[in-house]
């Protein structure tokens, strides 16, 4: 099967406590990135991530461009999403090739990433690519959507997962209800949830999007991420970045 690997470089601001950078990282004052030079300040480094992808398969095998825009988000925002404080625990769901969860874990996060069970080989291979820049733990799980499998993450649940992500998981209505009950079983109050997906204009998708909607407001109040405070070179209309909290008196 053909690959491509995707390299994903992302800056990462030095944290109080945080050592050398690992060998996979470039100093600041060497890094150049599409012609600019990083600030020779030394309180950061460019990370390079690699990330592989299939072109056969299913839509698991590639990096959607709702992944880069949640991914470059949590690396424009890391001084105030603090990823490598406590460190913080990250859930991804339908990770794909892991990109976005990488990303988090690049920034100091204790990851899981998740997927259907026939996902876990590329999610652990691209793991095991990116583990010496990972500055926190990552592991892949496979977990289906829906009440079903919740058994899989519950040693997730005390004290709580902080951070949920999700990139480009709404494109089919049988998997919306499956997907909410996921997002609502594992967020607490204080749980972030992050959802990024593309706006899709057929009249299918245009549907399982108002539902996906629907579904969501039940459960959270949703917070669209103003474009300005995306990245600036990953960022367009057609990508919608929210923030979701959780109504309080739903709350576990
Ligand atoms: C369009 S891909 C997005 C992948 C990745 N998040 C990204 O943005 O690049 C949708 C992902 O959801 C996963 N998925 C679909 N249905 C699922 C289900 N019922 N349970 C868990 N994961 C599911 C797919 O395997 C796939 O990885």
């Amino acid at each position: 099967m053909f690959e491509r690997v995707l390299p994903l470089h992302i800056r990462r601001l030095a944290a109080a406590g945080r050592g050398a950078p690992p060998t996979g990282c470039r100093q600041p004052e060497a890094a150049v990135l599409d012609g600019v030079v990083d600030g020779p300040s030394g309180s950061e480094a460019v990370v390079e991530l690699r990330v592989v992808q299939a072109s056969t398969g299913s839509e698991a095998v590639v990096v959607w461009d709702a992944a880069l825009v949640l991914a470059y988000y949590l690396e424009h925002r890391q001084e105030a999403l603090r990823l490598d404080q406590g460190p913080q625990t990250v859930l991804e769901l339908g990770s794909g090739t892991g990109a976005v969860g990488l990303v988090a874990a690049a920034l100091g996060a204790r990851t899981v990433l998740t997927d259907l069970p026939e996902v876990l080989p590329l999610l652990e291979r691209n793991i095991d690519l990116n583990r010496r820049v990972l500055d926190g733990p990552a592991q892949a799980r496979a977990l289906p959507w829906g009440h079903d499998h919740l058994d899989r993450v519950s040693d997730l649940l005390d004290p709580g997962v902080d951070y949920i992500l999700v990139s480009d998981c709404v494109y089919y209505e049988a998997a919306l209800e499956p997907l909410i009950d996921t997002l609502v079983a594992l967020s607490r109050a204080q749980t972030r949830v992050l959802v990024s997906y593309e706006e899709r204009t057929s009249p299918t998708q245009v549907a399982v999007q108002r539902r996906f909607r629907e579904l969501v407001e039940r459960h959270f109040r949703i917070h669209p991420v103003p474009p300005a405070e995306c990245h600036p070179d990953y960022a367009c209309p057609e990508i919608k970045l929210w923030t979701l909290e959780k109504r309080p008196s739903l709350s576990v």
